[in-house]
């Protein structure tokens, strides 16, 4: 995408919080909410130090931001935290032991609860079943776990111990485990047996055994009893988690963390090459998960707070688990797909537990649209108060359903923006302050910095597209890639000569101030909010013993936001057929897992380049969308190719 398209949005919708939400909120009055902002951008240091002093600290720090090793941040330098005592301890001690921290739903109708105390207990407990298999301090253990208490106990467990977790998306293939377990470095493996999704059992532990074939590392895999499929065991590796957990103490003291100290590493696509490590350590990262999720979502000690991402996703972590807990939240988990056993899953769990705020994407949204209002409008909704979303632009119509049905045009939307390298949210309303806009995500946090750029680095004026950029280091920022400080440097730093910070975004900003985002400007697709780089799909295509040559764009879709499209050039000999192009989608299930699957396999000749030989992706993109090619040909180096291309169309 070109950043200096013209945006075509022209939304003047406009939506402020109604006065029955403000009486309520813990922001709404524009004065307090001005001076909040104008300090934490002018002042930091006193802003982010005041929110910092609020958590449960084991050494206090003593600088506030470290930021002279550019693009390095430090933050909360000489200080000490455990997450885990910030999400637990602290809470017990205070007396509210006895509050549901966690209400869990399974996919057949199971459930479970915990409280705080509880929580503590199990979490105490895990930790000291990892510490009696030798996981210590800096080890990373990956997690490849369904929607299950016990993933978050889990991640809790490896932060009271100081290990980093490496959690791995469930709907991943053997092969990206092993390459994650093995770019880690992960000594230890959590997983499960299996999980219910869409009323079958999805078998973890034997795709766990597959990624490990050939991986010294790894010492042992702990595995939780979820769906009681037929596992293997290899003996002397493999513990039952739960066995080793209840023969444990309940008590285990947390490490103190630095904080700079690695909590966790999320994998996540970049432009090119393989998947990167994304590096969040400790304080920084918890103190951008609690401001914000008090914030944005306003979170109140009666509230049932949902959030429906994945725990393998940076939303899971901290949206989830880390801000929701840190905040003495009641979270609800569900484990399974949203239509199961029917299309009003959710809206039944909504009525059932009295969901008072609900987070979701995008792409659900328009999934609930397509089934039909019925499936809603049948369960009560009246406990929602706060509605989110998160993961891709949302568009009006999306949104204006979202508010109606879901919402009853009673509960604001917040429309947060933000990034795994972000940490926590960028860009959202406040819902108690923000008039909304319908696909907008208005304005940025406390202590964002961040303007739209064009290709010199210069602001751009109001309704024209740019590169999104953000000014200032913030505390949940990344502080790198694992094993490849280069790649951090390249990637996020040196578009604008190491000044600022580079999205991979472009976005407008409209006359109100309010950012509009337009999606990725680099070579990383969004697919139901996950991303995809468009060379993983294309080596794991090239692969395939057929494929000579493969180009991987996105196209709109209605569903899923984008969607893959791969044009492929075959082999001598080789004859495309629709079996082949199966195969194909196969072929990528296998090598990255099923969310990368190609919706459409185009069988091409050869493939448009450009004279000096780079692939015409911009052209290829308007092929796909069925637009009419428009880009100049010029440097093409054979023109039949794109003629070839576009008769296959027809
Ligand atoms: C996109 C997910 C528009 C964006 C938290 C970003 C969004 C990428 C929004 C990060 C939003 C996320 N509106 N686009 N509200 N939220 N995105 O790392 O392109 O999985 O760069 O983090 O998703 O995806 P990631």
């Amino acid at each position: 995408m070109s950043p200096d398209i013209d945006s075509v949005l022209n939304e003047t919708r406009r939506f402020p919080p109604s006065a029955e939400f403000q009486a309520r909120a813990q922001l709404s009055d524009p004065a307090q909410y001005e001076r909040l902002y104008r300090e934490s951008i002018e002042d930091p240091d006193a802003f982010w130090g005041r929110v910092a002093r609020e958590l449960p600290w084991q050494q206090p720090f003593e600088r506030v931001l470290d930021w002279s090793a550019k693009p390095f941040a430090r933050w909360f330098v000489g200080g000490k935290l455990n997450l885990s005592m910030a999400c637990l301890d602290q809470h017990v001690a205070a007396g509210r032991g006895g509050r549901t921290a966690i209400v869990w739903e399974g996919e057949p109708g199971d459930s479970e609860r915990y409280t705080y105390a509880e929580l503590l207990a199990e979490v105490c407990r895990t930790a000291n079943a990892l510490k009696a298999r030798g996981v210590k301090k800096g080890d990373r253990v990956a997690l490849y776990m369904p929607m299950i208490p016990e993933i978050v106990l889990a991640m809790l467990a490896c932060a009271r111990i100081g290990a980093i977790h490496s959690v791995i998306f469930g709907g991943f293939s053997a092969q990206s485990i092993k390459d994650r377990v093995l770019d880690g470095g992960c000594t230890a493996v959590i997983t499960a047996d299996g999980s219910w999704r869409r009323g079958k059992v999805l078998p973890l532990k034997p795709v766990v055994d597959e990624a490990l074939l050939g991986v010294k590392s790894v010492h042992t895999v702990f595995v939780v009893q979820r769906a009681a499929n037929e596992i293997e065991w290899q003996s002397g590796r493999d513990v039952w988690l739960s066995e080793l957990a209840r023969k444990q103490s309940a008590e285990c003291a947390p490490e103190p963390m630095d904080s700079e100290d690695t909590l966790f590493l999320l994998y996540t696509s970049g432009s090119t090459g393989k998947p990167k490590g994304i590096r969040h350590t400790t304080a920084g990262y918890l103190v951008g998960a609690y401001l914000s999720t008090k914030y944005v979502f306003d979170l109140r000690p009666d509230d049932l707070y949902w959030c429906t991402a994945d725990v393998g996703w940076i939303t899971g972590h901290s949206y989830v688990v880390y801000g929701p807990l840190a905040n003495g939240a009641t979270v609800l988990l569900y484990e399974g797909a949203p239509n199961q056993p029917h299309p009003g899953r959710f809206w039944e769990l909504v009525a059932k537990h009295k969901v008072t705020i609900l987070y979701t994407a995008p792409t659900a949204i328009r999934s609930f649209m397509r089934w039909g209002d019925e499936h809603v409008t049948r369960f009560d909704r009246s406990s929602l108060r706060l509605l989110g979303t998160v993961g891709e632009p949302i568009n009006p119509e999306a949104w204006m359903w979202y508010r109606t049905v879901v919402g009853e045009s009673r509960c604001p939307i917040v429309d947060t923006w933000w990034q795994t390298e972000t940490g926590s949210i960028q860009i959202t309303p406040l819902p108690g302050i923000t008039a909304t806009k319908p696909g907008s995500a208005t304005r940025p946090f406390f202590g964002v910095d961040a303007a739209i750029v064009d290709e010199q680095g210069h602001e751009v004026p109001p309704g024209k597209g740019g590169y999104l950029v953000i000014k200032k280091p913030w505390p949940s920022m990344l502080r790198g890639i694992w094993g490849d400080d280069a790649r951090y440097v390249e990637t996020y730093w040196s578009k604008f000569g190491g000044r600022w910070y580079f999205t991979g975004d472009g976005a407008r900003r409209d006359e109100d101030g309010y950012f509009w985002i337009m999606g990725r400007v680099d070579d990383v697709l969004n697919v139901s909010g996950h991303r995809l780089s468009t060379m993983e799909v294309e080596s794991a295509l090239v692969s395939h013993a057929d494929v000579v040559e493969a180009a991987v764009v996105g196209r709109p879709d209605e569903l899923t936001g984008e969607a893959l499209c791969a044009f492929v050039t075959i082999g001598p000999g080789k004859v495309a057929t629709p079996a082949l192009a199966e195969a194909l989608k196969e072929h990528v299930s296998k090598e990255i897992g099923k969310l990368a699957r190609p919706a459409e396999i185009r069988f091409a000749e050869a493939l448009p380049k450009t004279r000096s030989g780079k692939i015409m992706r911009r052209l290829l993109r308007d092929i796909a969308a069925g637009r009419e090619v428009t880009q100049d040909t010029t440097t093409l180096e054979d023109y039949s190719v794109l003629a070839r291309l576009r008769i296959e169309e027809e």
